[in-house]
Protein backbone atom coordinates (compact mmCIF):
# COMPACT_ATOMS: atom_id res chain seq x y z
CA UNK A 1 0.00 0.00 0.00
CA UNK A 2 1.10 3.70 -0.67
CA UNK A 3 2.33 4.93 2.45
CA UNK A 4 1.07 8.58 2.70
CA UNK A 5 2.29 11.32 4.87
CA UNK A 6 -0.64 13.68 6.72
CA UNK A 7 0.50 16.75 8.41
CA UNK A 8 -1.39 17.99 11.34
CA UNK A 9 -1.45 22.11 11.66
CA UNK A 10 -2.27 21.63 15.66
CA UNK A 11 1.61 22.53 16.39
CA UNK A 12 1.52 25.13 13.74
CA UNK A 13 1.06 28.84 14.17
CA UNK A 14 -2.61 29.37 14.12
CA UNK A 15 -1.43 33.43 13.87
CA UNK A 16 -0.92 32.19 9.91
CA UNK A 17 -2.38 29.29 9.14
CA UNK A 18 -2.73 29.70 5.76
CA UNK A 19 1.38 29.89 5.17
CA UNK A 20 2.08 27.49 7.92
CA UNK A 21 -0.05 25.03 5.10
CA UNK A 22 1.40 26.89 2.08
CA UNK A 23 4.81 25.61 3.59
CA UNK A 24 4.14 22.47 4.23
CA UNK A 25 2.25 21.06 0.88
CA UNK A 26 4.40 20.70 -1.35
CA UNK A 27 5.86 17.48 0.63
CA UNK A 28 2.63 15.88 2.05
CA UNK A 29 -0.08 13.90 1.03
CA UNK A 30 -3.14 15.67 3.08
CA UNK A 31 -3.54 18.02 5.72
CA UNK A 32 -5.40 17.03 8.88
CA UNK A 33 -6.72 19.56 11.39
CA UNK A 34 -7.98 18.74 14.86
CA UNK A 35 -11.12 19.83 16.17
CA UNK A 36 -11.22 19.67 20.09
CA UNK A 37 -14.39 20.44 22.38
CA UNK A 38 -13.04 20.89 25.55
CA UNK A 39 -15.38 18.22 26.63
CA UNK A 40 -14.12 14.54 24.69
CA UNK A 41 -10.65 16.20 25.42
CA UNK A 42 -9.35 18.43 27.75
CA UNK A 43 -8.40 21.16 25.03
CA UNK A 44 -10.23 23.66 22.56
CA UNK A 45 -8.92 24.30 19.42
CA UNK A 46 -11.10 25.62 16.27
CA UNK A 47 -14.30 25.36 14.55
CA UNK A 48 -15.85 25.13 10.90
CA UNK A 49 -15.89 28.62 10.04
CA UNK A 50 -11.95 28.63 10.61
CA UNK A 51 -11.54 25.70 8.53
CA UNK A 52 -13.56 27.57 5.71
CA UNK A 53 -11.44 30.36 5.98
CA UNK A 54 -8.16 28.04 5.15
CA UNK A 55 -6.21 27.38 1.92
CA UNK A 56 -5.90 23.64 0.91
CA UNK A 57 -4.54 22.69 -2.16
CA UNK A 58 -4.29 18.75 -0.20
CA UNK A 59 -6.77 16.72 0.50
CA UNK A 60 -8.33 17.67 4.10
CA UNK A 61 -8.50 15.00 6.98
CA UNK A 62 -11.08 16.87 9.55
CA UNK A 63 -10.13 15.20 12.69
CA UNK A 64 -13.25 15.52 15.13
CA UNK A 65 -11.98 15.20 18.93
CA UNK A 66 -15.83 16.28 19.96
CA UNK A 67 -19.13 15.36 21.51
CA UNK A 68 -22.30 14.65 19.53
CA UNK A 69 -20.41 15.06 16.19
CA UNK A 70 -23.39 14.29 14.31
CA UNK A 71 -24.64 17.97 15.09
CA UNK A 72 -21.60 19.44 13.12
CA UNK A 73 -20.54 16.97 9.84
CA UNK A 74 -22.85 19.11 7.55
CA UNK A 75 -20.83 22.08 8.83
CA UNK A 76 -17.73 20.89 8.14
CA UNK A 77 -18.10 19.23 5.19
CA UNK A 78 -19.32 22.69 3.57
CA UNK A 79 -16.31 24.28 5.58
CA UNK A 80 -14.27 21.97 3.83
CA UNK A 81 -15.01 22.54 0.34
CA UNK A 82 -14.29 26.19 0.72
CA UNK A 83 -11.10 25.41 1.77
CA UNK A 84 -10.20 22.63 -0.51
CA UNK A 85 -12.43 23.56 -3.61
CA UNK A 86 -14.18 19.92 -3.10
CA UNK A 87 -14.99 17.55 -0.67
CA UNK A 88 -15.00 13.90 -2.26
CA UNK A 89 -11.49 13.10 -1.69
CA UNK A 90 -11.46 14.65 1.83
CA UNK A 91 -12.47 12.59 5.38
CA UNK A 92 -14.32 13.58 8.41
CA UNK A 93 -12.88 11.16 11.21
CA UNK A 94 -15.33 10.91 14.49
CA UNK A 95 -14.54 8.99 17.58
CA UNK A 96 -15.45 5.46 18.36
CA UNK A 97 -16.44 6.72 22.24
CA UNK A 98 -18.64 9.07 21.47
CA UNK A 99 -20.77 7.52 18.53
CA UNK A 100 -23.55 5.30 19.94
CA UNK A 101 -24.37 4.95 16.19
CA UNK A 102 -21.20 4.31 13.94
CA UNK A 103 -22.75 3.21 11.31
CA UNK A 104 -25.31 5.99 10.97
CA UNK A 105 -22.68 8.74 11.21
CA UNK A 106 -20.86 6.99 8.48
CA UNK A 107 -23.92 7.29 6.06
CA UNK A 108 -24.06 10.68 7.37
CA UNK A 109 -20.96 12.21 6.14
CA UNK A 110 -20.77 10.50 3.48
CA UNK A 111 -24.59 11.90 2.22
CA UNK A 112 -22.63 15.35 2.89
CA UNK A 113 -19.92 14.12 0.28
CA UNK A 114 -16.66 13.44 2.36
CA UNK A 115 -14.68 9.97 3.11
CA UNK A 116 -15.94 8.48 6.40
CA UNK A 117 -13.20 7.52 8.89
CA UNK A 118 -13.30 6.17 12.64
CA UNK A 119 -11.03 6.13 15.38
CA UNK A 120 -9.82 5.01 18.67
CA UNK A 121 -8.26 5.93 21.71
CA UNK A 122 -5.65 3.97 22.61
CA UNK A 123 -7.39 2.19 26.03
CA UNK A 124 -10.24 1.38 23.26
CA UNK A 125 -10.47 -2.12 22.14
CA UNK A 126 -9.97 -2.75 18.62
CA UNK A 127 -13.80 -5.47 18.80
CA UNK A 128 -15.24 -1.73 19.42
CA UNK A 129 -15.03 -1.10 15.66
CA UNK A 130 -14.94 -4.76 14.02
CA UNK A 131 -18.56 -4.54 13.13
CA UNK A 132 -18.57 -1.23 11.57
CA UNK A 133 -15.66 -0.99 9.45
CA UNK A 134 -17.51 -1.92 6.23
CA UNK A 135 -19.06 1.34 6.74
CA UNK A 136 -16.13 3.43 7.05
CA UNK A 137 -12.98 4.17 4.66
CA UNK A 138 -10.37 4.67 6.98
CA UNK A 139 -9.69 3.79 10.59
CA UNK A 140 -7.78 6.26 12.35
CA UNK A 141 -5.53 4.49 15.62
CA UNK A 142 -4.55 7.04 18.03
CA UNK A 143 -1.11 6.41 19.49
CA UNK A 144 -1.43 9.29 22.17
CA UNK A 145 -4.17 10.28 23.97
CA UNK A 146 -6.18 12.87 22.04
CA UNK A 147 -6.13 16.53 23.27
CA UNK A 148 -2.37 17.64 22.61
CA UNK A 149 0.57 17.66 20.16
CA UNK A 150 3.83 16.73 21.03
CA UNK A 151 3.31 13.57 23.57
CA UNK A 152 5.10 10.31 23.24
CA UNK A 153 4.22 7.28 20.94
CA UNK A 154 2.44 4.60 23.03
CA UNK A 155 3.89 1.16 21.89
CA UNK A 156 1.61 -0.73 23.14
CA UNK A 157 -0.95 0.41 20.48
CA UNK A 158 1.36 -1.27 17.77
CA UNK A 159 -0.55 -5.02 18.38
CA UNK A 160 -3.63 -3.18 17.37
CA UNK A 161 -2.66 -1.76 13.98
CA UNK A 162 -1.35 -5.46 13.33
CA UNK A 163 -4.88 -6.62 14.07
CA UNK A 164 -6.79 -4.52 12.34
CA UNK A 165 -3.75 -5.24 9.32
CA UNK A 166 -5.19 -8.71 9.41
CA UNK A 167 -8.70 -8.57 9.49
CA UNK A 168 -8.78 -5.69 6.62
CA UNK A 169 -6.00 -6.23 4.22
CA UNK A 170 -7.19 -3.64 2.04
CA UNK A 171 -8.44 -0.65 5.05
CA UNK A 172 -6.61 2.74 4.84
CA UNK A 173 -5.17 2.83 8.60
CA UNK A 174 -3.76 5.85 9.99
CA UNK A 175 -1.72 6.43 13.15
CA UNK A 176 -1.96 10.11 15.19
CA UNK A 177 0.26 10.84 18.27
CA UNK A 178 4.02 10.66 18.88
CA UNK A 179 4.77 9.92 14.27
CA UNK A 180 8.51 10.81 14.03
CA UNK A 181 10.88 9.01 11.90
CA UNK A 182 11.49 6.29 14.15
CA UNK A 183 7.93 5.66 15.25
CA UNK A 184 6.77 5.81 11.67
CA UNK A 185 9.02 2.82 10.64
CA UNK A 186 7.11 0.79 13.83
CA UNK A 187 3.82 1.88 12.63
CA UNK A 188 4.31 0.72 9.14
CA UNK A 189 5.95 -2.70 10.00
CA UNK A 190 2.68 -2.69 12.11
CA UNK A 191 0.68 -2.41 9.08
CA UNK A 192 -0.65 1.32 9.06
CA UNK A 193 -0.19 3.35 5.81
CA UNK A 194 -1.52 6.73 6.57
CA UNK A 195 0.94 8.64 8.86
CA UNK A 196 -0.30 11.90 11.24
CA UNK A 197 2.56 13.70 12.23
CA UNK A 198 2.33 17.42 13.75
CA UNK A 199 5.34 18.56 16.31
CA UNK A 200 7.44 16.28 14.46
CA UNK A 201 7.14 18.55 11.54
CA UNK A 202 5.93 22.11 12.46
CA UNK A 203 9.14 22.26 14.52
CA UNK A 204 11.49 20.42 12.47
CA UNK A 205 14.30 23.11 11.22
CA UNK A 206 13.81 21.37 7.78
CA UNK A 207 10.53 20.47 7.10
CA UNK A 208 10.75 19.31 3.73
CA UNK A 209 13.79 16.91 4.83
CA UNK A 210 12.24 16.11 8.12
CA UNK A 211 8.87 14.95 5.79
CA UNK A 212 10.71 13.06 3.95
CA UNK A 213 12.50 11.29 6.74
CA UNK A 214 8.74 9.81 7.20
CA UNK A 215 8.55 8.13 3.82
C1 LIG B 1 -3.66 14.80 19.20
C2 LIG B 1 -4.00 15.09 17.77
C3 LIG B 1 -2.87 14.89 16.84
C4 LIG B 1 -1.69 15.77 17.16
C5 LIG B 1 -0.48 14.94 16.98
O1 LIG B 1 -4.82 14.76 19.96
O2 LIG B 1 -5.07 14.29 17.32
O3 LIG B 1 -3.26 15.04 15.49
O4 LIG B 1 -1.55 16.89 16.34
O5 LIG B 1 0.61 15.71 17.37
P1 LIG B 1 2.04 15.07 17.45
O6 LIG B 1 2.37 14.58 16.06
O7 LIG B 1 2.90 16.18 17.91
O8 LIG B 1 1.95 13.94 18.42
ZN1 LIG C 1 -5.45 14.33 15.15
Amino acid sequence: MKKLISASILSSDFGKLNEEIASVEPHVDMIHVDVMDGHFVPNITLGAPVVAKMKCGRPMEVHLMIEHPEKFIEDFAKAISHAHGRKDDCYITVHQEVCHHPGRIAEQIKKAGCRAAISINPETPLATIESVLADFDMVLIMTVHPGFGGQGFIEECLPKIEDLRNRAPKMDIAVDGGINDKTAGLAAKAGANIFVAGSYIFKAENRAKAIDALR
